[in-house]
């Protein structure tokens, strides 16, 4: 069985098109009472972008704050913010930011359409209806947030998506400008996002024509950007998310995303650089992909925080293990059907020891 998928219908790339957004949405705005809501990561509070944003009549600035990735509660106080603003709904959603802030738009959007808690959409085509018109302008580039069908949360039992073809964006911006004043740590964590999607898409037992086109490319612009700094590279990193994102929608990833969300569900670290980190550890499974990694951490003085699960207790240590391992279909796309044989408890306990 081949699975038919969605993709984003509509997509604007290329320098200064960020000055197009309010051309590309005005279509949805029938009538004086129709307004939109732009999602904002709070980075951008009094930012030279947020005066460029194209508000209008009624329209909602939402300034939201990921130095926590999202929550699910935080979801739901922000869709209770727009039902109290106005007793009808936006127009559209327009998330202006990285991947936290696209996902906190996409679910925004579906939680505008869909009754209870974002926490009960966790999971695969739980989604009932369609979403809110919804736009992503990315600011950082990596995640492939900008093209994926899930918005990553974090619930009171479990980090996952609200995986749904209706998660998908009906339009994207990609504007290379507005990746180029990103402080070099948070370019470098969120581009390797980016790098091991492709690494973990390629040598996955998932990987397919259609999946290693998109993940070859994405590689080879991986390499330009981080290994030749070539003059475009902001562009270049832009079609380098999309399309590892692209390969990874045909695919899965891998053991270094399994053991990030551990990570990420016990000590709270960002995805990013959660993979970094975990990739770090991976030799044996991704021996080329990693040595790479290597060369570009180097080139770009990188150096990863080390020592991390010292001191956590046996439990919250278990708990990590449990998250990783939880995550089946990247661990068979990683190691095939007798992943578990491979990947025991054991050995997962003293990746997480050495990190
Ligand atoms: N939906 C998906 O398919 C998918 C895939 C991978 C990751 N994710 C999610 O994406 C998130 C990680 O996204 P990310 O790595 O893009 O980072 P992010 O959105 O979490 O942002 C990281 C930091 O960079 C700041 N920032 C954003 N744009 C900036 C800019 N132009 N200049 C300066 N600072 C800027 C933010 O304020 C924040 O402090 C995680 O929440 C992860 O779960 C989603
Ligand atoms: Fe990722």
């Amino acid at each position: 069985m081949y699975r038919n998928f969605r993709i984003v219908p509509n997509i604007i790339f290329g320098r200064g098109a960020f000055n197009q957004l309010d051309d590309v949405i005005k279509h949805k705005r029938t009538s004086s009472e129709s307004y939109f809501v732009f999602v904002v990561d709070d980075a951008f509070t009094g930012q030279p972008l947020e005066s460029r944003i194209p508000l209008k009549g009624r329209d909602l600035l939402l300034r939201v704050n990921v130095d926590d990735e999202p929550k699910t509660t935080y979801i739901d106080a922000l869709v209770k913010q727009i039902r109290t603003y106005h007793f009808e709904k936006p127009v559209g959603v327009v998330g202006i930011g990285g991947g936290s802030t696209m996902d906190i738009a996409k679910a925004v959007s579906l939680m505008l359409n869909n009754p209870g808690s974002s926490a009960d959409y966790q999971g695969w085509d739980l989604i009932k209806f369609p979403a809110v018109y919804h736009v992503a302008v990315p600011t950082l580039a990596g995640t492939g947030a900008e093209i994926s069908r899930t918005a990553i949360l974090t619930g009171p039992e479990k980090k996952l998506g609200i995986n749904s073809d209706f998660t998908l964006y009906d339009q994207i911006l990609l504007d290379p400008d507005l990746i180029a004043g990103v402080p070099k740590e948070q370019w470098f964590y969120t581009g390797m996002d980016c790098y091991i999607h492709d690494v973990e898409s390629l040598q996955g037992t998932f990987i397919n024509e259609f999946s290693r086109a998109y993940g070859e490319k994405s590689l080879d612009l991986c390499r330009q950007v981080f290994l030749q700094d070539h003059p475009d590279r902001d562009d270049k990193l832009m079609m380098a998310s999309y399309f590892g994102g692209m390969s990874i929608a045909y695919s899965q990833v891998g053991a270094c995303h399994a053991l990030s969300y551990g990570l990420s569900y016990v000590l709270g670290i960002h995805h990013g650089i959660g993979c970094c980190i975990a990739f770090d550890y991976l030799d044996e499974i991704y021996p080329e992909g990693v040595a790479e990694f290597r060369q570009m951490m180097a080139r770009h003085d990188i150096s990863l925080p080390r020592n991390l699960t010292k001191g956590l207790d046996q439990a919250a240590m278990e708990k990590m293990v449990t998250t990783a391992l939880g995550l089946v279909p990247l661990w068979q796309n990683c190691l095939g059907p007798d992943w578990a044989d491979i990947m025991t408890r054991e050995r997962t306990m003293e990746l997480y020891t050495r990190m």
